[in-house]
């Protein structure tokens, strides 16, 4: 009997624990489609400062979100997250949307808008996934979930060495002061009411301090095998 569940792979975690190399490597290496739900949430804070739209109003927030079109491809080989047309993958990586992403997507009304837009995404079957609550709240029924983490100056570092930071290089002070916005950031992700970064009680924890992607990538592999959803 073929199983009616879809294949999917939830993989939630803090900044910086890996999971975009992780999530990447794993859908190119399956042949799925990959979501990238925080590029979901960047375009949609893009999109609110763009309209000058005021951080403490969130009528007016989750207003401009319902106005914009956002859009992602899915292939992993070739991701890109689109706002009304433009190609915006760059644009949502620079230090104004990194700032102001977790008020946005502490809005109620733009998490319920994107989660639909993100199952979308992840079409019928074959998909990876990567967020704060695709186990808990996107993806509840995954048949794989991993919460992946690291240790906070492991996770540092990381997002230190990446266009991510919104740095050209490294400088002194930058590892601590990405330290000090991760810390920020995950406070805020982890203390917000709506769908806080929580792992899912049926989440594997998987740390990734001391592993590099390949070797995550493999043990995922095998819990995958183990649900039987990949052969
Ligand atoms: O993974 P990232 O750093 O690109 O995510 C950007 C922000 O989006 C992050 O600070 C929290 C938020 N986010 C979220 O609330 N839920 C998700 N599923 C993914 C990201």
């Amino acid at each position: 009997m073929t199983s009616v569940s879809p294949r999917v792979i939830a993989l939630d975690g803090p900044s910086g624990s890996g999971k975009s190399t992780v999530a990447r490597g794993l859908a190119i290496r399956l042949g799925w489609r990959y979501v990238d739900t925080g590029a979901t949430y960047r375009a949609a804070t893009l999109a609110v400062l763009r309209a000058g739209t005021d951080l403490d109003d969130d009528d007016k927030i989750a207003a401009t979100v319902a106005a914009a079109l956002i859009g992602l491809s899915t292939d992993p080989a070739a991701p890109a997250a689109l706002l009304d047309g433009e190609d915006v993958s760059l644009l949502i990586r620079g230090p104004e949307v990194t700032a102001a992403v977790s008020a946005v997507s502490a809005v109620p009304a733009v998490r319920a808008r994107l989660v639909e837009l993100q199952r979308e995404l992840a079409g019928p079957d074959g998909s990876v996934l990567e967020g704060r609550d695709i186990g808990t709240a996107v993806m509840p029924d995954a048949p794989v979930k991993v919460f992946l983490d690291a240790a906070v100056s492991v996770r540092a570092s990381r997002r230190a060495g990446d266009a991510d930071a919104g740095v050209a290089s490294h400088s002194e002070g930058l590892v601590d002061r990405v330290t000090a916005d991760l810390a920020r950031r995950d406070r805020l992700d982890s203390s917000r009411t709506a769908s806080p970064l929580l792992a899912a009680p049926d989440a594997v924890h998987v740390d990734s301090s001391a592993l590099d992607a390949a070797a995550v990538i493999e043990h995922v592999l095998a819990l995958a095998r183990a649900a039987g959803i990949v052969s």
